[in-house]
């Protein structure tokens, strides 16, 4: 009986090192572009994998959500409607980097800053602006350039990086979508109040339409990415559908 348990284990420990040795990092980094609309499970999903696989996570809405948030502090926002190359000087002086999680604009750590309801309601316009795309883009592609990532956002397969090996596009019903950002946006409250569920369903509704809508970059699934439906999944089978994805291509 014991004997047989030992073989068992040492079995159980010899498929664990086949499985560490040939783990995606030392067989083929690979880009893992994730797309979709708001709140559909994207960089909960991004964030997690890339932590299982020792990949490096870029969060490419909080990049466009920074541009936002200097817009907003800058009171340009009316001016730039108006004229969309008022947005021009800003860009040549902005910095935007990433410490670990933490987002950091021209040096300050906005992590949180960024994900305010104001922020959110005005960021699909400054994302729809050319000069914006332009500048993020290139930024983007430099930071992929190293490969081993996983990069969210709304064009990454499509634009950004079309030749990635995996490209998943996330969807989730919209009502669902209310509900988690609801529950989140709660969480991190801290008192303040936070929008109704059907108030933040109509702004996801509407910005996912101006995001799908635009002429640069529109939000639009790749025809080689997978669809992945999260509405009745829990975030543990998310991430383990995109991880088997990755480890099967990472081996090939
Ligand atoms: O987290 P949530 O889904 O609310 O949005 P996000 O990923 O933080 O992105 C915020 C906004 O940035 C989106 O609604 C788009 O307008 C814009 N965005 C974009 O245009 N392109 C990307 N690659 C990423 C975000
Ligand atoms: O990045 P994106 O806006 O697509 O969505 P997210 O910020 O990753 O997810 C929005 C919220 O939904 C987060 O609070 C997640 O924890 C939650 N959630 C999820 O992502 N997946 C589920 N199956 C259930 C909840």
């Amino acid at each position: 009986m014991f004997g047989k348990s030992k073989y068992i284990f040492y079995n159980y420990r010899l498929n664990q090192n086949v499985l560490e040795r040939r783990s995606p990092i030392e067989t083929k980094p690979i880009i893992v572009a994730i797309d979709g609309p708001a709140a559909s499970g994207k960089s909960t999903t991004a964030r997690i994998l890339a932590g299982k696989l020792g990949y490096t996570y870029i969060d490419t809405g909080a990049m466009y959500r920074s541009v936002t948030l200097r817009v907003l502090r800058e009171g340009l926002l009316d001016e730039i409607r108006r004229d969309e190359s008022r947005i021009t000087e800003l860009l040549r002086t902005i910095t935007i980097g990433f410490q670990g999680e933490r987002v950091f604009l021209d040096g300050e750590d906005v992590s949180e800053a960024i994900r305010e309801n104001r922020v959110s309601r005005e960021v699909s316009f400054i994302s729809s602006l050319k000069p914006v795309r332009d500048k993020l883009r290139e930024l983007q592609q430099e930071m992929g350039q190293k490969r081993g990532i996983v990069m969210d956002g709304r064009d990454i397969g499509t634009v950004i990086f079309p030749d990635a090996e995996l490209k998943i596009f996330l969807v989730a019903d919209p009502a669902e979508r209310a509900k988690r950002r609801h529950a989140e946006l709660s969480l991190k409250a801290n008192g303040a109040a936070v929008p109704g569920i059907e108030e933040l369903e109509q702004e996801i509704i509407k910005r996912d339409r101006d995001d799908a809508e635009r002429t640069h970059a529109p939000l639009k699934q790749h025809p080689d990415a997978v669809l992945l439906d999260t509405s009745s999944m829990t975030i543990d089978e998310q991430v383990s559908f995109v991880y088997d994805l990755v480890n099967k291509i990472a081996r090939q």
